[in-house]
């Protein structure tokens, strides 16, 4: 049995835990196993960089952070495209994978990397693929791997800031990652406490975020910490044609939204407002518990499936259970935030304000 084995996209804290739960499971169902993993996601499949990973390759990484096989972005928008030296990218992929006579291809992945697996599926691969992801935005899974690690790190910023904010009588905004889907935010902003929490799902109004620190402020609250996803956008904004938007964005005086909310409050406010980042210390660190049992299981599911020759899907987490979905289902389809499900309702109960 031959297998191929890369990690693709952004990283996040439970790649090599998943990877870790793969390779054991397949040692153990294997006598006569070889196991190649391609360095750098898709560009070691194109480029033919791999090496052989032993079974002591899968010991002592289930707390690691990172992936072992390094990692990075082939944009899916651009695999039919033919690189610098006119290199189609698809058969470069296809010819590696039958050069080594591989039996399945394992990729470990996000939306567009799903999109590549699913592709290499349609040509004829054999390919399983894991969820990966600290947005937690893939349709076809309850839930991704490396989220719960990634928001306990949000939920630890929001929490150090709460004193410093309280001290200086401030509004803090804490920007959480997450350019098209809100999850992160959401979940870090109840669990560290946010008053005001701004997601990309829910266009929010300046006067709505406003009268909500004037009225906390009224009430004997000084101060207020606002969750900003990365992608949140005013209502002015979500009007405009995706290409007006994209312009807008490119001639934006500010680093990123919360920087120009945090202007623009201050001028309506007059209160002071500082900005935090934590950016990608969101995916650094080792995964948290909950996140190194569903990638130990995620990946050992996925070797189940290599075993039953069941190609061409993803391994999900449907209520509670580790089951497959075909690929074809889910590949380039997103899991967003209904702005009227249970648990926003929940944190509109609780007063959290959505700027809506
Ligand atoms: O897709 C995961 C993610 O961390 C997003 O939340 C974030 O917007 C993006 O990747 C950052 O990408 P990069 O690491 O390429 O800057």
């Amino acid at each position: 049995m031959r297998i191929g084995m890369l990690t693709s996209g952004g990283d996040c804290q439970s790649l090599n835990a998943t990877m870790r739960g793969v390779g054991k499971a397949l040692f153990n169902l294997y006598d006569n196993l070889e196991i190649f993993g391609f360095e750098d996601g898709y560009q070691g499949l194109i480029y033919s960089e791999y090496h052989k990973l032993e079974r002591s390759d899968f010991s002592g990484i289930l707390n690691i952070g990172g992936t072992i096989l390094g990692t990075s972005r082939t944009p899916f928008k651009q695999i039919r495209d033919k690189d610098e030296n006119g290199l189609d990218k698809v058969e470069a992929m296809k010819h590696t994978y039958r050069q080594l006579r591989l039996d399945c291809l394992v990729v470990l992945g996000g939306n567009g990397s799903l999109k590549t697996a699913n592709l290499l599926v349609q040509e004829g691969l054999n390919v399983i693929a894991c969820p990966k992801t600290i947005d937690n935005d893939l349709w076809g899974t309850d839930m991704t791997f490396g989220f719960h690690s990634a928001v306990n790190i949000a939920t630890e910023a929001i929490d150090c800031i709460h004193t410093t904010a309280a001290s200086h009588k401030r509004v803090f905004i804490v920007e959480i990652m997450g350019h098209k889907v809100g999850l992160m935010t959401l979940y870090a902003g109840l669990a560290g406490g946010a008053d005001i929490i701004l997601i990309p799902e829910i266009p929010y109004h300046l006067d709505v975020i406003c009268n909500k620190i004037s009225e906390r402020y009224n009430r004997g609250s000084k101060f207020s910490i606002i969750a900003v996803a990365e992608g949140a956008i005013s209502y002015e904004d979500s009007l405009l044609s995706k290409k007006e938007y994209k312009k807008k964005m490119t001639n934006r005086n500010y680093p990123s939204v919360s920087y120009e909310l945090a202007d623009q409050v201050f001028k309506k406010t007059g209160i002071e407002v500082r900005v935090t980042v934590p950016g990608h210390t969101q995916r650094g660190g080792a995964p948290v518990p909950y996140d190194r049992v569903l990638a130990t299981r995620f990946g050992v599911e996925a070797a189940k499936l290599v075993k039953n020759g069941d190609y061409g899907n993803m391994v999900a987490l449907v209520n509670g259970n580790v089951i497959k979905v075909p690929l074809k289902e889910i590949a380039g389809k997103l899991k967003t935030v209904d702005p009227k499900s249970q648990i926003v309702n929940e944190a509109k109960l609780l007063g959290i304000s959505f700027g809506d």
